[in-house]
């Protein structure tokens, strides 16, 4: 079986490794196909780092990896990078690298209750043995909350109506499966905008619910603290709100002074941490894109530790 065929695979190892033998840290191993091919450029000295919050991949990717000793896995969130890091007496990365969101495999297992396709549990944490799943928040949350989640992580503009409708709805019913909010978001979204509508409102819970925003921003900076000199940053996203993160706080890393422009003179003595390697993020090729469409939205950003 295929669990996920990875993407912009060679764009992101060939701007990753700098150091054959290196220390590196890869965020979000997955089914492993990234880490394989960083591995292949590696030579025996080199370590390789890996977490994921799924337990699927991380058991996955132990399997995977069982006979290589430079590889050292965790079943945790990339957030973890520094007390990680403690543990596996690492002070420095020559290369840190996420790719963004969620495998095909939890998008198509009815078990990982990610999908609207089937009628499954409304689920959609990427760790389910922490925090709550999402048919939890749509019974309890107001309709004002539900409305912002909406809107602010699925830029969804029907979010106050589709909020509406889940409050009327839970008033008779609580809300377990996928197939239920599906029906509630098709009783008023016209045919030829469901599927979007649906994309748009089960990324919002699903970015609420695994809290993606914060953790890639808590991430970001501490793996910039843990880069070496001239150690290289690869980010891969796969939504406009993920590439904006990554864009402002790299650009945020490259300058050297954040005093209030009516300063006359600079007192902030802020040196840049990073040089920005991709001005414009690479994004996928029409070919890749017609083998794997949900490749079609990547974005891969680099930079490099001054
Ligand atoms: C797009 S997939 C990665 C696929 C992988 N590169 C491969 O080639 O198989 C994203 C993975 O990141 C994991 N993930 C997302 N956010 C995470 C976080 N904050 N910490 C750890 N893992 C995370 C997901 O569980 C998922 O397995």
């Amino acid at each position: 079986m295929n669990h996920h065929t990875p993407v912009l695979l060679k764009e992101s190892v060939v701007n990753l490794i700098t150091n054959k033998s290196g220390l590196y840290f890869e965020g979000t191993i997955g089914f492993g196909g990234h880490s394989e091919l960083i591995l292949s450029h590696l030579d025996d000295k080199a370590k390789f780092i890996g977490t994921d919050k799924d337990s699927n991949a991380y058991l996955h990717c132990k399997n995977k990896f069982k006979n290589d000793d430079r590889v050292r896995l965790y079943n945790t969130s990339f957030t973890n990078i520094s007390n990680i890091s403690k543990i596996e007496f690492i002070e420095k990365y020559d290369g840190i690298f996420v790719d963004l969101g969620v495998s095909s495999f939890q998008l198509d297992d009815k078990d990982s209750g990610f999908t609207f396709r089937e009628d499954v549990q409304l689920d959609l944490r990427m760790d389910k043995s922490k925090g709550e799943p999402a048919s939890f928040y749509l019974n309890k949350l107001a309709e004002k909350e539900l409305t912002e989640i909406f809107f602010k992580y699925g830029e969804e503009r029907n979010s106050k109506k589709i909020a509406n409708m889940i409050c009327d709805y839970r008033i008779n019913n609580k809300i377990k499966t996928t197939g239920q909010l599906k029906g509630i978001i098709e009783g008023i979204t016209p045919e030829k905008y469901l599927t979007k509508a649906l994309s748009r409102i089960f990324q919002a819970l699903r970015i609420y619910v695994n809290n993606e925003l914060e953790e890639l921003e808590e991430f970001l900076n501490k793996a910039v603290s843990l880069l070496n000199k001239n150690g290289r940053l690869v980010v891969i996203t796969f939504h406009s709100l993920e590439d904006r993160i990554v864009k402002d706080f790299l650009k945020e890393k490259t300058k050297d002074c954040i005093c209030p422009p009516e300063y006359p003179v600079c007192v902030c003595n802020t040196k840049p941490e990073l040089k920005i390697i991709t001005r414009k993020p690479i994004v996928t090729s029409a070919e890749e894109i017609k083998n794997n469409k949900r490749a079609r939205s990547a974005k891969l950003r680099v930079a490099e530790k001054i």
